[in-house]
């Protein structure tokens, strides 16, 4: 059979495509590159090539384990490696440490052991639901702030039972801070050549100074708890403790302290970014909110939430899986293959290039969704409709072993968080014209949407 050219927008000598990225929010430019390529193109960067998959058949054909695996190479994640090294998020394919934290954390992740954190979970969210109630119907909130609070307070306390109490500071807790910086900064790296990266002496300086302020935070976690040692059953104690039965081995100190930071870097912004977004969509729908709304009133009535609400709510599941279908806060992940691939029975890709799947767009391929990709309908995920979806429709969370291992920490944080603030508030939009925009990081978030909390007195 005959290869077909992958397309590319037209290229500038030496920088390749830079331009064809809008630096501010590369999502709009990921939107519109894929209306006008369609399934596959590539874009080129300082003569490096990556390729870029948008539908769901050629996903699931890069998502074969067999075929392709994790790249790490060339890309934001090995700018976040200065960070991170060989934490789980950042390690290389095969690298031995991400085999053995695998091992060691997988089961503290598994379902059963969150269900141990239900009132760690609760205690932090009793926090903000107090500070809304406090601040009463009239204060204009702002979810991509309070939600980053609870995420990254719930990660800090249920993984190693640190409280930062974010809820008690004013604007930004410096770590937040620090890592907001560090990963704008990581992301722009790579769209830099190395030679204007050395002159911008401030920038570096900024950019050491984050990971100083990362690290501080971590060894002083650590440290603390070799100093008071206890049994909590926390993923601090497991790291600690645990040892992989396959090699034998214990995580350093060091890796402890990567692990910790890449907990705290998954966990925060993608969680508070997800939350946001479904506010606003909940929020923008008055039939997906009454529907909400009448489902958590029914299973939760003016009782505090507890482990058996969670499995009673279909309808709160499925407007979670819409709102992350619609805007998965990680834009997709990078594979590549160690072997020449042709793909799509026509596509040549050469060993070790970047293929990145581009989830976000996945998520609006029309053979799956039909027509109508960007209407918020959570009926798509109702009744069956989801199981029934073909693989690889809906990744949010990544692909295979390297898949996201806190997803049922946020299902869990998140559905507990949803349930407790529908049954205790009313939402109203600030401004009812409010048309949405995105923030992006690494990550996305809603930006400059804001909502007023109003307490129903009957609930409480
Ligand atoms: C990996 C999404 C929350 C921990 C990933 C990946 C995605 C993802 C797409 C794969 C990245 C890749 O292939 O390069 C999300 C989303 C979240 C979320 C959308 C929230 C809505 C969390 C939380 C934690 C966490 C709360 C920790 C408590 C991790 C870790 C990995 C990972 C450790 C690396 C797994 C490995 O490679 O072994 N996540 N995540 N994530 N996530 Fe999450």
């Amino acid at each position: 059979s005959t290869l077909a050219t992958i397309p590319q927008p037209p290229a500038v000598p030496l920088v390749g495509n830079i331009f064809d990225i809008d630096p501010e929010t590369p999502l709009n430019s990921f939107y519109s590159l894929a209306k006008e390529y369609g399934e596959i193109y590539k874009l080129v960067f300082f003569g490096r090539e990556t390729i870029i998959v948008n539908s769901r058949k050629l996903a699931a054909e890069v998502c074969d384990e067999r075929r392709f695996h994790k790249s790490v190479r060339k890309n934001t994640l090995e700018e976040v490696r200065c960070l991170t090294g060989d934490g789980l998020f950042t390690a290389y394919h095969g690298e031995e440490n991400w085999g053995i934290a695998h091992r060691v954390l997988s089961p503290a992740f598994g379902p059963a052991s969150i269900l141990g954190m239900f009132d760690d979970m609760y205690d932090i969210l009793s926090q903000l639901v107090l500070k809304w109630e406090r601040f009463g119907p009239k204060h204009a909130i702002d979810p991509a702030d309070d939600f980053t609070r609870l995420a990254f307070d719930t990660i800090a306390y249920c993984a190693m039972s640190y409280r930062l109490n974010s809820f008690y500071t004013e604007g930004t807790n410096p770590f937040v801070e620090a890592m907001g910086s560090f990963l704008t900064e990581a992301g722009s790296r790579v769209r830099r050549p190395g030679l204007v990266q050395r002159m911008m002496s401030s920038t570096n300086a900024k950019y050491a100074e984050d990971q100083r302020v990362m690290l501080d935070l971590a060894r002083e976690i650590v440290e603390e708890r070799k100093r008071n040692p206890n049994d909590r059953k926390d993923l601090l104690n497991a790291m600690l403790n645990g040892k992989d039965a396959q090699t034998g081995k214990s995580l350093s100190d060091t890796s402890i302290m990567q692990q910790m930071i890449t907990f705290l870097i998954a966990g925060h912004e993608t969680t508070s970014g997800f939350l946001s977004f479904f506010m606003y969509y909940v929020i923008k729908y008055p039939a997906v909110y009454s529907r909400l709304q009448a489902e958590i009133d029914t299973v939760l009535g003016t009782e505090k939430i507890s482990r058996e609400h969670l499995s009673k709510l279909p309808y709160m599941v499925a407007v979670m899986r819409e709102v992350m279908r619609l805007k998965s806060t990680i834009l997709g992940f990078a594979v590549e293959a160690p072997q020449d691939e042709v793909i799509g029975g026509r596509f040549f890709v050469k060993k070790e290039t970047s293929v990145f799947v581009m989830a976000c767009n996945v998520h609006r391929d029309p053979e799956v969704w039909g027509d109508d990709v960007e209407e918020f309908r959570p009926e798509r995920m109702l009744d069956g409709k989801f199981e029934a979806l073909p693989p690889k429709a809906w990744m949010p969370f990544g692909n295979g072993q390297r898949s996201c291992l806190g997803r049922s920490f946020v299902w869990q944080e998140a559905s507990m968080a949803i349930a407790t603030l529908f049954q205790r508030f009313d939402f109203r939009a600030c401004d009812p014209s409010y048309e949405l925009k995105i923030k992006q990081t690494l990550t996305i978030k809603t930006q400059g949407f804001k909502f007023f909390a109003i307490p129903r007195k009957d609930r409480t």
